[in-house]
């Protein structure tokens, strides 16, 4: 990729679209186009058709989404379908009719059936029932990397997916209602410390395993994708380890500095029992991931407080 490529980031300022920021200016990229969800809504398909008249966009890197955790998936059904089918349909259609030269999609590793046999590898998509309590937006991501194979065989658009695993870091939305596993925890052990509190109950029973991989090996995984990479089949991105939740929740309390009690509440739902992405495809093409889960851990926490007053809520 030329350094003076017009490069839009859809969801700039979400935690994966603030990463890719962070990398491609790290990288001497300099002509980063960037719009707010007030600036430019992409489920506004007119408005979006204005933009990519207007801006002539070399490479899109699609990092905006309706994402959200178990509770939100489960409140808001109609939503999670709705906004990331009209976000991904408007911007893989327009950027194919005003010439972008390559477009990255981001779906995510929750496309795969909930017993896919463990790791996951990438030919396991539709091979069996989805995970009920995010199907919706599963749904959803399936059909965005089918419309990026379908625009490649009937145009010959260059659109390529990753499937990235659970993700963490700066710039997370570490809201109490709508936040993933991680930034969950990071906040509740870091409020009952704050509160003195003996006991941190966590939602489940604490086995499920989980993958976690940080945003910034995710950035540069999708650079690496976006230079390298050009064929139909998805690409899984993620760290090639899982742990519990129990071991999860034990090492937050850790680099929180919690001291009190854990238990876990087996009457919520535990979600898939274990997702495991087989990222041997994306290491085939010589990518590796390098941000250990307990130093990205740390790093997240650092962030957490520095910015405690201006936290998505
Ligand atoms: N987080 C994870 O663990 C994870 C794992 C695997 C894959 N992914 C994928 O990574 C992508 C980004 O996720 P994320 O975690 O970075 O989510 P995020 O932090 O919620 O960021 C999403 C961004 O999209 C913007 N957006 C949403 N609706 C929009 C609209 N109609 N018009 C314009 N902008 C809109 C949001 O802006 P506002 O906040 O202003 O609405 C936000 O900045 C998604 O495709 C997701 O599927 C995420």
């Amino acid at each position: 990729m030329n350094k003076d490529a017009r490069v839009f980031v859809a969801g700039h300022r979400g935690l994966v679209g603030s990463a890719i920021v962070r990398r491609l200016q790290g990288a001497g990229f300099n002509h980063l186009l960037l719009r707010t969800h007030a600036e430019l809504n992409l489920r506004d398909a007119a408005a979006v058709d204005r933009f990519f008249a207007a801006e002539r966009v070399d490479y899109v890197f699609l990092a905006a989404a309706k994402v959200g955790g178990i509770r939100a998936n489960d409140a808001y059904p109609a939503d999670f379908l709705r906004d990331n089918l009209q976000i991904q349909t408007h911007v893989i259609d327009a950027a194919w009719r005003n010439g972008v030269q390559k477009l990255l999609f981001l779906g995510s590793s929750c496309i795969y059936p909930k017993l896919a046999p463990q790791p996951i590898r990438e030919e396991s998509l539709l091979t069996g029932p989805l995970e009920p309590t995010n199907e919706w937006y599963a749904i959803a991501k399936i059909a965005g990397l089918k419309l990026c194979q379908a625009y490649r065989r009937q145009h010959g658009f260059n659109a390529i997916a990753a499937m990235p695993t659970n993700l963490y870091g700066p710039g997370d939305n570490f809201s109490l209602l709508d936040s993933h596993v991680l930034p969950a925890l990071l906040r509740r052990f870091h409020e009952a410390k704050a509160n003195g509190a003996p006991e941190v109950v966590v939602w489940g029973s604490g086995t499920p395993r989980r993958e976690f991989l940080h945003v910034d090996d995710l950035a540069g995984a999708l650079l690496f994708l976006m230079e390298r990479y050009a064929d139909e089949s998805p690409v899984n991105v993620g760290w090639g380890e899982d742990l519990t939740i129990r071991e999860l929740a034990t090492m937050v309390a850790r680099v929180v500095g919690y001291a009190g009690r854990l238990s876990f509440d087996p009457s919520k739902p535990d979600g898939t029992p274990r997702k495991l992405l087989d990222i041997s495809r994306l290491q085939g093409l010589g990518w590796r991931p390098q941000i250990r889960l307990e130093e990205g851990l740390w790093q997240t926490y650092a962030w957490f407080l520095e910015n405690q007053a201006s936290l998505r809520s």
